[in-house]
């Protein structure tokens, strides 16, 4: 424990207090050093005749941002969190925690550990432990009741939701919210010498008061088991949360304990932590490394429809101007309604004022006109999925666009080499591949084709840092990373339905499997018609030898197209699918004039054929080398396709089950269909030399 300024923990005296500074860059995560530095500060704390009070802040932009994430994976080293806690709330000095940026999990729980609290006006609270896996382990849950009462105790901890100075305020979580983060610091100070000659509250010996309902317990195990889909943590988390309520607080910090290093141990808390670093590597392209982003102030989109409207409200959230080109007046309008509809959505939902979203629509200018963008940094081509269209456009954005502006399309399928070369500047050109609904989903592909310089590829990432989003970088290949994948699995959907399964089992494996809706389920929400016509234009370079369903086209055949036509897989009552019994019929006859014997398809082999279809198709996609990393792939699924994050994406589940096991199983499918199921050269080399996809991502 020093003063000196390398220190993780630092410790000055003003006024009489104590000023026990954490400084651990970046986040003030809590490393042994700071745990260790914490105890040895309250010991002079304790002995030191000149303190009368302390406080605790952290350094930088942060208070504490909880328990270094890092040394999860390692055998634990003392002091442990819930000493370090405990050492803090029995000092006989009054301690107040002073937090500006975030205090989240463990740094949380010091903060509980404190004898009172002040927040800056900004600063957020929480315990985002559940999406790692985990939950507090160091005393988080059963002082949290005792301060605010189980159920908002049990809100925030099965949530993970974060929470500001103002409502941490009403739940009496603080003490007080300081006037600016400049006043910190002497509010803290002042709030601790009130209390010096006070009896101290340690949290830890309240009563924890009884919740207004006699059965809450029960009623939200219920709640958040089915709203966890098979993730552990959120329910363990509340079991935790009623150890406070039921036992005295060192059983409930026992249970607590034991539940928090069941759960470090877990498959899932590993593949939850993959995804948080995961999230953060993406960016991190090896090889680009010095590549500085273009400037990026005004931006412009291409189209109006379904993408371009929904991508233009993407970038109006994040601040940006916008232009809007469309093709005639009437489309133009149309593209105008799209923006001012999503952004009403927004308004709807309590999200956005009506003067924020006027504000929004202010930076938005319409025009028909590509002069419209000379000024524009950067600009994404969404229209029409047709490569003459989507050549000409990029052939008039070459003549309007200023030097230097990056050039991006939206496709989902086209080769972009081939846009590129519509144009006299093929460098500046790049894929920025959005989902839909663009200002809701979090992923962006960003596809590199092969001229594209290395600094326009910076832009993308930054783009998608400016938008909140998870960008991840893919070559280019028919589908890029995320829809590649897609048309392999979509393929064993179908095969299954004709070998015997119906479409809604394939649904409730899959939603089993913790998918957010089967495949079925998501075609419908889509709609069938897009990918009928894809069929139908494909259908001369089809390879001859390859099965091909016909089901979805007999379907599309009566117009039915998912939700939009109020039938598709499903029919649609008051918006909740129920099976259409016409498909049932639909499907059987097809089966039969294949010639097929229909039989039934256990669930696990449903999960399997799906999920090892991923596996395979990811593996390929790193071995060609169009995704960097086998973690670019699992970012990709899991931020793009609804993969549940708590499998942490494809190739961390496979690490997870095994290699060998999956390759005995691609192997055993591939006995009667060896077109698709030919195993991927990578995983067949990983299991050869005993490694996991994990290996690859260092
Ligand atoms: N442990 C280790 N490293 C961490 C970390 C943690 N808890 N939190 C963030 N980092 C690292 C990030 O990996 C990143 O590192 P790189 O620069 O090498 O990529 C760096 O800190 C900066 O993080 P961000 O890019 O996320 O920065 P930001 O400014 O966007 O966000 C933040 C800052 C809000 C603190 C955010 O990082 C965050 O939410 N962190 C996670 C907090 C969390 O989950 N805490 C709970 C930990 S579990 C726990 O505490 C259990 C317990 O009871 C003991
Ligand atoms: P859409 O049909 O809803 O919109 C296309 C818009 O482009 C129309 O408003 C049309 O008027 C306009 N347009 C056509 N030619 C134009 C031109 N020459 N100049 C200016 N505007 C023109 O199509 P959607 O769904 O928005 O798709 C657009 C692109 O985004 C396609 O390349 C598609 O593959 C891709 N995409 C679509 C996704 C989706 O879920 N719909 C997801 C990701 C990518």
């Amino acid at each position: 424990m020093t003063d000196n300024d390398a220190a993780a923990v630092q410790l000055s005296i003003e006024d009489g207090v104590a000023v026990i500074t954490v400084n651990n860059p970046p986040v003030n995560a809590i490393s042994q050093a700071v745990r260790q530095g914490l105890v040895d500060a309250m010991k002079i704390v304790t002995t030191d005749a000149a303190i009368k009070a302390a406080v605790i802040r952290g350094a930088g932009k942060v208070f504490i941002a909880g328990a270094d994430v890092r040394e999860f994976g390692k055998p634990p080293m003392e002091p442990f969190l819930p000493e370090v806690v405990t050492t803090i709330e029995a000092t006989d000095k009054p301690v107040a925690a002073a937090i500006h940026g975030v205090a989240l999990g463990g740094g949380f729980e010091i903060a509980l550990g404190c004898h009172c609290r002040v927040m800056s006006p900004n600063a957020r609270v929480g315990f985002p432990e559940v999406n790692l896996g985990i939950i507090p382990g160091a005393g988080g849950t059963q002082r949290l009741p005792r301060l605010c009462g189980v159920e908002k105790a049990a809100d925030l901890v099965t949530s993970g939701r974060q929470v500001g100075a103002k409502e941490a305020m009403e739940a009496g979580l603080i003490d007080v919210i300081a006037e600016s983060e400049d006043d910190l610091l002497s509010a803290a100070k002042r709030l601790a010498l009130s209390k010096v000659k006070s009896p101290l509250r340690r949290i830890s010996e309240m009563s924890v008061p009884a919740p207004a309902a006699a059965d809450f317990f029960t009623t939200e195990k219920a709640k958040i088991t089915r709203a966890a889909r098979g993730q552990h943590s959120p329910v363990r988390a509340l079991e935790a949360v009623e150890a406070a309520a039921t036992l005295p607080f060192a059983e409930g910090m026992k249970r607590e304990r034991a539940i928090f290093q069941e759960l470090r141990a877990s498959d899932q808390a590993k593949a939850l932590r993959h995804v948080f670093f995961g999230e953060r590597a993406v960016s991190k392209v090896p090889g680009l490394e010095n590549a500085r982003p273009r400037k990026l102030d005004k931006l412009a989109v291409i189209g109006g429809g379904t993408m371009g409207a929904g991508i233009a409200v993407a970038c109006l959230r994040a601040g940006f101007p916008v232009v809007m080109i469309e093709a005639d007046a009437a489309a133009l309008d149309r593209g105008k309604g799209n923006v001012d509809k999503n952004l009403e959505g927004f308004v709807s939902r309590g999200r956005l004022t009506a003067d924020a979203k006027d504000e929004h629509l202010g930076r938005l200018a319409l025009s028909l006109d590509y002069g419209a963008l000379k000024d524009a940094d950067l600009v994404i081509e969404a229209v029409f999925e047709d490569m003459e269209v989507k050549k000409t456009v990029f052939g008039k954005l070459d003549a309007a666009m200023k030097p230097g502006a990056v050039l991006a399309t939206n496709t989902s399928y086209l080769d972009i080499n081939a846009i590129a070369a519509a144009t006299t500047r093929p460098g500046d050109v790049i894929g920025l591949h959005f989902f839909s609904p663009a200002f809701v989903m979090r992923l962006l592909e960003i596809v590199r084709p092969a001229r594209t310089s290395d600094d326009v590829v910076a832009t993308g990432f930054e783009l998608a840092k400016k938008l909140g989003k998870v960008g991840v970088l893919s070559g280019v290949c028919d589908g890029f990373i995320g829809n590649r994948i897609l048309a392999k699995t979509r393929k064993q959907a179908d095969y299954m339905i004709e070998d015997g399964a119906l479409p809604w089992d394939v649904d409730k494996a899959m939603e089993a499997f913790g998918m957010p809706m089967g495949p079925f389920r998501v075609m419908d929400l889509a709609g069938l018609d897009i990918a009928w016509a894809q069929r139908k234009r494909t259908v001369a370079t089809r390879d001859p030898k390859e099965r091909y369903v016909e089901i979805a086209d007999r379907i599309c055949e009566q117009g039915w197209f998912g939700q939009k036509t109020g039938r598709g897989w499903y029919v649609y009552e008051a918006g909740k699918p129920v099976p259409n019994p016409e498909v049932e019929k639909i499907i059987l006859a097809e089966s039969a004039r294949k010639g097929i014997a229909r039989r039934t398809i256990p669930a696990q082999e449903i999960q399997d054929r799906i999920l090892y279809a991923m596996i395979n198709e990811g593996a390929r996609i790193v071995d060609e080398g169009i995704a960097a990393r086998p973690l670019d792939v699992d970012m990709v699924k899991v931020f793009g396709y609804g993969f549940p994050r708590w499998r942490g994406g494809p190739l961390c589940t496979v690490d997870i089950i095994g290699l060998p096991k999956v390759l005995d199983g691609i192997r055993a499918f591939a006995r009667d269909d060896p077109l698709f199921w030919k195993p991927s050269a990578l995983l067949e080399r990983l299991v050869a030399e005993g490694k996991t996809f994990a290996d690859l991502n260092t």
